[in-house]
């Protein structure tokens, strides 16, 4: 079972900033999980809202500023002093990041309250350039935008994001074409699960905060999980 840092490292660390993927691959998670939109100058950035105030010292739409005017803002305070300074990183950074690693990527593209004209396109393009295409997985939970990506690069892995209530999955999955399922973990149950396996379809849940769910879901084969404290788990997991 592969363990994803869910926004990064992100119960230590401010989500989404490179502090908390750096943390991510030194506590040995095996993927990461991140969102990406895009700023008005086109640039494909990491952070999880549309609007940054929750997690920076600023206000407004990413879809309303530029790269340069969004890397004023400091990402880092809100979680605590010592991560003053941290900036929204752009996807780009993330992928030199871990170019050299093996971990997978689970990049969730962000197009619900804000659709971004063109994000399909310019991730694709990006992905492929920098030959990531193996190690990406496009989830979201705008299937249309998966159904995009399969069209725009139909070897790439997709998964959709969903919450609950999904009626066979492992049809919708062979229908959206795509590789795994990304439900919520309160979803899944082993005879769905074995529907999945048959059908060669992965699944990862998200978000599994706490070891007892984690070994349960380890003990039935899940593909993976995805965490918020990937420290915890992996402790827990592999080294009891
Ligand atoms: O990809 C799993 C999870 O990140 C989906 O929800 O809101 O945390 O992006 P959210
Ligand atoms: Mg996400």
């Amino acid at each position: 079972m592969r363990i994803y840092a869910h926004r990064g490292n992100s119960s230590v660390y401010p989500e989404n900033t490179m502090a908390a993927f750096r943390s991510a691959l030194h506590v040995g998670a095996e993927g990461i999980e991140t969102d990406v939109h895009l700023t008005k100058d086109g640039i494909l950035v990491i952070t999880h809202d549309e609007d940054i105030s929750r997690v920076s010292d600023g206000k407004g739409q990413v879809k309303d500023m530029t790269l340069e005017e969004l890397q004023k803002y400091d990402f880092g305070s809100w979680k605590g002093e010592a991560y003053k300074g941290e900036k929204i990183p752009t996807l780009k950074e993330l992928l030199d990041l871990i170019r050299d690693t093996d971990l997978m990527l689970n990049i969730e593209i962000k197009m619900g309250f804000v659709l971004y004209p063109g994000l399909e396109e310019k991730l694709v393009e990006m992905i492929r350039a920098e030959g990531f295409l193996h190690r990406v997985i496009f989830s979201s939970f705008n299937h249309y935008s998966l159904a995009l990506i399969k069209q725009l690069e139909p070897e790439a892995k997709t998964a959709p994001l969903y919450e609950c209530g999904l009626f066979q999955p492992h049809d919708y999955a062979k229908t959206l074409g795509a590789s795994y399922i990304h439900p919520s973990y309160t979803s899944m149950d082993p005879r769905l699960l074995e529907d999945l396996r048959k059908n060669g379809i992965g699944v990862n849940l998200w978000t599994v905060n706490d070891v007892r769910t984690a070994h349960y879901f380890n003990t039935l084969g899940i593909d993976g999980i995805i965490t918020d404290y990937p420290e915890e788990l992996i402790q827990a997991l592999w080294r009891p």
